[in-house]
Parts: structure tokens; C-alpha cells; sequence
């Protein structure tokens, strides 16, 4: 009888070494893009032990990155959540670099967490494919756009998949893996073993517009801010109702502050365009706060305002 690595046609000895001994499926990833999400990924996986580069447009980004990834782990020791030796090893892990070609040096994986724009995401993707050697997994970040069309600027269209971590990464279970036309089985079961090791639950879903997270999702607090321009509630009410009568843990509008207003209108565009349906319309008040520079709060403006000094996750 044949073990599936026999049959499969898709043997890798990375994948069996993993099942069979253990091995760590990855030891060194790219992270590029040092924003919201970018920091939080770096953060989890130099927790995990891993050798991480992360790369930005600018060092003065990467101090900021370094500087919020050490805030972060500062809160989880204060929480006894880890200890201060724990934290400082994950620092050391972590290098930082504003050049492509040096983050990729001996990774294994390369996600990409820079801004929700197609035209910035679909260059990025054309200059991986032809700077990364061929065995390394190209994962993004995106929350709306097709990994199949990513796929298609790379040079391997096999290599590249979703990999849509939840905001804030270090807090939230779910890693939605999104698996594009054209990925391969290999590339998945990677990805579904990296995933487990970080300590998170990947759930496999098809390329398609939000996927499911954002499909169902950005809708929801869509209409929320549009019960909020049309003066059905107040700010409070709305999130109190989603709150309090939903069990939602947060309501939509302090959500949309979470994840970034100029982020939700990016994947409710994305929604509006590719469905082609006029129930993903954006909210002008969303236009309107994001051409304000209110982006929630990285910003410390959104829906709510945030004093400096006290945005927590
Ligand atoms: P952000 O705006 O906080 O960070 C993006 C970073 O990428 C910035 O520091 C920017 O300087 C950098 N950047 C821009 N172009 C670059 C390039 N060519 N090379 C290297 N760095 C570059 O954005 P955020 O919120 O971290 O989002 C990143 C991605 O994660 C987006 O695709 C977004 O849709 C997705 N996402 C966001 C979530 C959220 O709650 N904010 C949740 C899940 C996914």
C-alpha cells in the first residue's frame, strides 16, 4: 500500500520530514510591509522562534515597526502572558531592511502586507516572481484581492496563496488561507503546517472576491455606517445594539477603526467592482473620513477619537 506522499504526485520531503520528525516547515520569512498587519506577523513569528526580515519603503517605518512589535510584547509581559527573556529573544529575531533583495536572502516564505491597492500589490508580486528562487512560497496578506490575479504577475502562479491574517495578529485564532486557481497542493500544505505552528487555525477557502471573512463581513459594517449617515442612531447606540444584543465583541464602527476606514473602503471597492452588485456600494461617510485623513485608529481618528498614548489591542 502507498502512503499519500507516494500517490499524491505532489512528494515533498519538507512535508514528510515535517510529519515524520517534527522539522519546522519554515525558519526564516520575509515580511513586507511593516504597517498594522505587517508588525503583528513579524511580532508572531519571531515569538515562534523564527528568523524574520521585514522590509518598508522608508527606516524610519521599520523604527516605528521595531518600536510598536517591542510595545506589543511590553503589554504581554505586563499580562505575565510571556516573560522579559522570552521577549527579548523574540526581538532578536527580527531584522529590518528598506532593501527587497537583502529581506529575501534565505527565506522560505514572503507575505506581503503592504497597502490594499492592486496596482502597488500586482508590481510587488511581478518583482517577486522573478527575485525569489523558485522554492519560495509567495503568501499575501490581502482582504480582498484575487490571489489568482496576483498569481499571474509571479513568475510560478503555484507558489503564491492567500495567507489573511486577522487583526490584531498576535490576539486572533484565524488564518483564512486562500488557495488561488492555480495554487498547488504543496504550496497549500505548507501553508496549513507554517499556520499550525504559529499557533493559529488556518481555514482553507476559495479565491473569490472578501473570500468569505470580508464578504460577509464589510457589508455588515458598511450598513452600520450608513445607519449612522442616515441618523437611525448614534455612534454608541449602533455599536451598543451590535454589542449587547449580537454579542459581538466589538461593535461595527470601533471595528471599522480597528482594521482601518482607508482598509474597508479599499475591500468594499474591491466587493463593488468585481460583484458588480449595488449592495456593496461604499458609504460616502467612508470617502469622506478617508479623504479627512480619519482612518481609525492608526491615525487617532476615525469613528472614535484615541488620545494618544492609548490605543491598546
Ligand atoms: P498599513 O497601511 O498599516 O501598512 C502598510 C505598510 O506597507 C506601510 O508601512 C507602507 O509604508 C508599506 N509599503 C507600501 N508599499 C510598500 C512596498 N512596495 N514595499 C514595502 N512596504 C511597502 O496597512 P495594513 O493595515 O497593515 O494592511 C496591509 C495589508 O493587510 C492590506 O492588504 C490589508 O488589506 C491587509 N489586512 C489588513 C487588516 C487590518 O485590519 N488592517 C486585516 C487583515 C488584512
Amino acid at each position: 500500500m502507498f502512503g499519500w506522499w507516494e500517490c499524491s504526485g505532489t512528494f515533498n520531503r519538507e512535508i514528510l520530514e515535517h510529519f515524520i520528525w517534527g522539522k519546522k516547515m519554515v525558519k526564516k520569512v520575509a515580511v513586507i510591509g511593516g504597517g498594522t498587519m505587517g508588525n503583528g506577523i513579524a511580532q508572531i513569528c519571531a515569538q515562534n522562534d523564527l528568523k524574520v526580515s521585514v522590509t518598508d519603503l522608508s527606516e524610519e517605518v521599520l523604527v516605528s515597526t521595531v518600536h510598536k512589535i517591542s510595545e506589543s510584547l511590553d503589554r504581554m509581559v505586563l499580562k505575565n502572558i510571556i516573560d522579559n527573556e522570552s521577549k527579548e529573544r523574540a526581538l532578536a529575531h527580527i531584522h529590518t531592511t528598506v532593501s527587497l533583495e537583502n529581506a529575501l536572502l534565505d527565506t522560505d516564505i514572503v507575505i506581503e502586507a503592504i497597502p490594499e491597492k492592486s496596482e502597488l500589490k500586482r508590481a510587488l508580486f511581478e518583482r517577486l516572481g522573478t527575485m525569489a528562487s523558485a522554492e519560495v512560497v509567495l503568501a499575501t496578506n490581502t482582504s480582498s484581492i484575487s490571489i489568482t490575479e496576483l498569481a499571474a504577475k509571479a513568475d510560478d502562479p503555484e507558489r503564491v496563496i492567500g495567507m489573511h491574517f486577522m487583526n490584531p495578529v498576535p490576539l486572533m485564532q484565524l488564518i483564512e488561507v486562500v488557495r488561488g486557481l492555480e495554487t498547488s497542493e504543496k504550496t497549500i500544505e505548507m501553508v496549513m503546517g507554517f499556520s499550525r505552528e504559529l499557533g493559529k487555525t488556518p481555514v482553507l477557502v476559495n479565491d473569490f472576491p472578501g473570500f468569505v471573512s470580508n464578504r460577509v463581513l464589510a457589508p455588515m459594517i458598511n450598513e452600520a455606517a450608513f445607519v449612522l449617515m442616515e441618523g437611525v442612531a448614534d455612534l454608541q447606540s449602533i455599536d451598543q445594539v451590535m454589542t449587547l444584543g449580537m454579542n459581538h465583541p466589538i461593535g461595527p464602527l470601533a471595528l471599522a477603526d480597528l482594521i482601518g476606514i482607508d482598509v474597508l473602503l479599499s475591500i468594499l471597492e474591491v466587493l463593488h467592482e468585481q460583484l458588480g452588485d449595488d449592495r456593496y456600494r461604499p458609504c460616502p461617510l467612508l470617502r469622506k473620513y478617508v479623504a479627512a485623513g480619519w482612518l481609525g485608529r492608526k491615525t487617532g481618528k476615525g469613528f472614535y477619537e484615541y488620545p494618544r498614548g492609548r490605543i491598546s489591542e
